[in-house]
C-alpha cells in the first residue's frame, strides 16, 4: 500500500471531503466537560453515550467509529484511544487506526494532531511522536501479499493529512518538525515492510541466489559496493561453514557483502550480519514436518540487515557498515553435510557437525570471519537461530547473547526507542564447555540445555574477542497472529532498532 502524506489545513466547507476523520483522544480528554468539539457536538454526544455505556474509555487500542452523516468532512469519525505522548502509545494508536481504516476501505483519510502531541514532551519529541505515529499506521496496515488466480486491481494510494487540532498550533515550525517526523517514520516503515516482504516469500521463490539480487538491488540503488561470493570463490576462500550448509542443495549458497562508507577518516567499522538460510529442513538432522513451512523465514535475520540498509542509504549517516549475509539453502540429500562431519570454517577452526539443523552458526562463523576480514571493529549478528530462544522468551522479546556489556546496552536503549524488546542471556564460562568436542575445535550443538546460550556463543567464539552482540529473532520474526504494529507471519523485527542504533550517531 502507498502512502502520501500531508500537513495542513483542512480544505473548508467542502462536506464528506474524508472517507474518515482520526481523532485521537485519552481517557481524560473523554470524561472532561466543555472543551472545543472533537468533531461535532452531535458527534460528540454520541460518543459520550458509547463511553457511558462502558463500550469506549479511550484506552490504549480502542477504538470506535461513527458515521457523521454530512456533520463533518470526514464520512466517518473514527476515535482512537491513546494512553498520552509516548512513542510507544502513538505507534499503537497509529496501528489501532490502520487496522479500522482499512476495515472502512478509507483512501482519503484526515488525522487530528492533539495539541499535546504536536508539542512533544521531554520523553517524546515532536518529531518522535510523528514518527512513531506514521511507523504505526503504515505497519498496522500491512498484510502479507497473497498469490491469488485472479489479480484484485491496483488500489489507489492512501492520502493522510495531518491537521492540527488547534488552528495555528505552532505554525512553520511544528509543520516542520511533524512532517520531518513523518518522513523518517515512512523511511523506517518502508525498509521494516522491505524486510516483511522478503521474510515472507516462499522457499521456491527466494534462493540465495534472490538474496543476492536483492542486494545488488540495494547496493545500485544506494552506491554502496556489493560483492557477491559464489561457491566457487568461497571453496577457494576456504568458507567450509557456508559451503558445508549449502552443498546439500541443487541451489548454491552466497556470501553477500555490502560496503556502505559514510565515515571515510574514521577506523570504526560496523559489521552488520544476518542469517540468510532461505529455507531451512534440519538437512540430514531432518525437522518434523508440522509447522515446517514456517522456515521459509530462517532468512529474517538476513531480511532485516537489508532493509536496514535501505533507511541507512537513505538517511546517509556518518559511519561505516559492512553488511555481511550469509545464504544458503540447508536441504537433506546425497551431498549434504552429515552428523559426524567435521569442517574447516575460514577462520581455521575446525568444528565437529553433530546436528545439521544447527546450521545458522556454521554460516554465521564464516559471515563473521568475512566482516573482520574486511575492517568490522565492532559486530552484531542477527538470526533465527534457536526454537530454544522462543520457549524462553516467547514471541515477546528478542534474545541477546554477548561479550560487550555497553554495546548490548546502547542495542537494548534504540530497541526501546523503536518499540522492539531485547532481553539479555547470561554468557558464563560454563556454557562454552558445552560445546568442546572430540573430534574438531567445538561442536555446533550444546545440547537440548540453554541452548539460545551455547548457539549465541559459538557464534560469540568466531568474534575474535571484538565487541559482538548475537541478536536471536527466531522467537519475534515470525507471528502465527497479528499484534498491534506486527503483522502476522513476518514482523521485519529488528530494523528499526538497528536503523535508530545506527542513525543516531556519527
Ligand atoms: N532455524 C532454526 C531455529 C528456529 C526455530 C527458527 C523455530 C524459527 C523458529 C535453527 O536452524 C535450528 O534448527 N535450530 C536448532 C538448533 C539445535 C539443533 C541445536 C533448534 O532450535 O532446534
Ligand atoms: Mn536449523
Ligand atoms: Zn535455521
Amino acid at each position: 500500500m502507498k502512502f502520501q502524506f500531508t500537513y495542513g489545513a483542512a480544505a473548508s466547507g467542502e462536506l464528506s471531503a474524508f472517507d474518515a476523520t482520526v481523532k485521537l483522544i485519552t481517557g481524560e480528554e473523554l470524561q472532561a466537560q466543555g472543551g472545543a468539539p472533537w468533531i461535532h457536538p452531535q458527534v460528540d454526544d454520541e460518543l459520550r453515550r458509547l463511553s457511558a455505556k462502558g463500550l469506549f474509555k479511550g484506552e490504549k487500542g480502542q477504538k470506535v467509529t461513527i458515521a457523521t452523516l454530512g456533520l463533518h468532512a470526514g464520512a466517518q469519525a473514527l476515535f482512537v484511544g491513546y494512553g498520552g505522548v509516548t512513542a510507544d502509545e502513538l505507534r499503537e494508536a497509529g496501528a489501532a487506526s490502520a487496522k479500522a481504516l482499512r476495515k472502512l476501505k478509507a483512501r482519503r483519510v484526515q488525522v487530528l494532531v492533539p495539541s499535546s502531541v504536536l508539542s512533544g514532551n521531554a520523553d517524546c519529541s515532536a518529531e518522535r511522536a510523528a514518527q512513531s505515529f506514521t511507523e504505526g499506521l503504515i505497519l498496522g496496515w500491512y498484510e502479507r501479499p497473497k498469490r491469488k488466480r485472479e489479480h484484485g486491481k491496483e488500489l489507489e494510494p492512501v492520502d493522510v493529512q495531518f491537521i492540527p487540532e488547534a488552528q495555528e498550533a505552532g505554525g512553520e515550525t511544528a509543520k516542520a518538525r511533524w512532517s520531518a517526523g513523518v518522513k523518517r517514520g515512512e523511511l523506517f516503515a518502508e525498509g521494516t515492510l522491505f524486510a516483511r516482504d522478503l521474510t515472507n516469500m516462499p522457499g521456491n521463490e527466494l534462493i540465495p541466489e534472490g538474496l543476492a539480487e536483492y542486494a545488488e538491488e540495494i547496493g545500485h540503488r544506494y552506491s554502496f559496493d556489493v560483492e557477491i561470493i559464489d561457491e566457487f570463490t568461497a571453496i577457494d576462500m576456504g568458507m567450509g561453514g557456508l559451503i558445508g550448509v549449502g552443498k546439500g542443495s541443487a541451489h548454491p549458497p552466497r556470501m553477500i557483502v555490502l560496503h556502505y562508507e559514510g565515515a571515510p577518516d574514521s577506523k570504526d567499522v560496523w559489521g552488520i550480519i544476518g542469517k540468510g538460510i532461505t529455507f531451512d529442513t534440519g538437512g540430514i538432522s531432518l525437522k518434523r514436518a508440522e509447522g515446517m513451512e514456517e522456515m521459509i523465514g530462517d532468512m529474517g535475520g538476513a531480511a532485516a540487515v537489508l532493509g536496514t540498509m535501505r533507511i541507512i542509504g537513505e538517511l546517509k549517516p556518518k559511519i561505516n557498515v559492512i553488511a555481511v549475509i550469509a545464504a544458503a539453502e540447508n536441504m537433506p540429500s546425497d551431498r549434504a553435510l552429515k552428523p559426524g562431519d567435521v569442517i574447516v570454517t575460514m577462520s581455521g577452526r575446525t568444528v565437529e557437525v553433530v546436528n545439521t539443523d544447527a546450521e545458522g552458526r556454521l554460516v554465521l562463523a564464516d559471515a563473521l570471519t568475512t566482516a573482520i576480514r574486511r575492517g568490522a571493529t565492532r559486530l552484531i549478528d542477527i538470526a533465527t537461530l534457536t526454537g530454544a530462544v522462543e520457549v524462553a522468551l516467547g514471541n515477546v522479546a528478542t534474545g541477546a547473547v554477548t561479550n560487550d556489556e555497553l554495546l548490548l546496552q546502547d542495542i537494548i536503549r534504540a530497541g526501546r526507542t523503536a518499540g522492539e524488546r531485547i532481553w539479555p542471556f547470561p554468557s558464563y564460562p560454563e556454557y562454552r564447555r558445552q560445546l568442546d568436542s572430540d573430534a574438531a575445535d567445538l561442536k555446533n550443538s550444546g545440547g537440548r540445555f540453554a541452548g539460545t546460550i551455547t548457539g549465541g556463543l559459538f557464534i560469540g567464539a568466531f568474534a575474535e574477542d571484538l565487541p559482538w552482540v548475537h541478536l536471536d529473532i527466531a522467537g519475534t520474526s515470525w507471528l502465527k497472529s497479528s499484534r498491534g504494529w506486527e503483522s502476522k507471519g513476518a514482523t521485519g523485527v529488528m530494523v528499526r532498532t538497528l536503523a535508530e542504533l545506527l542513525s543516531s550517531r556519527s
